[in-house]
């Protein structure tokens, strides 16, 4: 930290207030999987539902974020970490403001992740959503065309090619997008937000 002489500064206004007001519980909702598994595609459609249901929510999506904030990082493990950090950061202001926070970066380091549920602190605002597919299909897919630049080495420290992915532990939701479909995933998502009362069923 290089900063010094500064002042923990709060307001009149605190999460509670903020919350009351927008009648719902500021939480983050953290996709992790390979590149082309789904985060993207799910973190979107649970936006969707949430939106259509009355909720404030916004997807903070790794490609989008490296052509703005994060334009300055690259895909060594230390770019990363530090990729991962701000967007715990900013996921903890923006769930401060009391909004459903989404975020769909590989963040394929454990430790890294671990690092942001701890940020969060108590109060289970900080919820870890595996998309899990296997590299396989990902590979497969290919949506992006990256895979098989990577094989090709064109692409350096490709997750799951050149460079690990390290599988959650502990994840709250745990999505198997190798046999189930977008909307089956949509659906046990909102189930699992509406069973633990972070959203009501509406
Ligand atoms: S993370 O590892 O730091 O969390 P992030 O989610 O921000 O990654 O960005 C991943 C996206 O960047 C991928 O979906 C892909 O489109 C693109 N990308 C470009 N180079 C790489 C690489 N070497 N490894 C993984 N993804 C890459």
């Amino acid at each position: 930290m290089k900063s010094s002489h500064i002042t923990w500064q709060t307001g009149e206004i605190d999460i509670c207030k903020r919350e009351k007001l927008l009648q719902q519980k500021g939480v983050c909702l953290w996709f992790t999987g390979l590149s082309g598994s789904g985060k993207t595609t799910i973190a979107c459609a649970v936006e969707k539902s949430l939106f259509e249901r009355g909720y404030h929510s916004y997807v903070l999506d790794g490609d989008n974020i490296r052509y703005g904030l994060n334009g300055d990082l690259g895909f060594s493990a230390e770019d990363r970490k530090e990729n991962i950090r701000r967007i715990g950061e900013v996921s903890k202001l923006f769930v401060d403001a009391g909004i459903i926070t989404l975020t769909a970066f590989i963040s394929p380091f454990r430790a890294d992740r671990d690092a942001i549920r701890h940020l969060m602190g108590s109060g289970r605002r900080f919820i870890e959503i595996y998309i899990k597919c296997s590299l396989e299909i990902c590979e497969k897919r290919d949506v992006k065309e990256l895979y098989v630049k990577a094989r090709r080495n064109e692409i350096e420290e490709f997750t799951g090619i050149s460079s690990p992915y390290e599988a959650p532990e502990n994840a709250e939701i745990i999505i198997d997008t190798n046999d189930l479909s977008a909307e089956a995933s949509l659906t046990r998502i909102m189930d699992y937000l509406i069973k633990n009362h972070i959203i009501e069923e509406k």
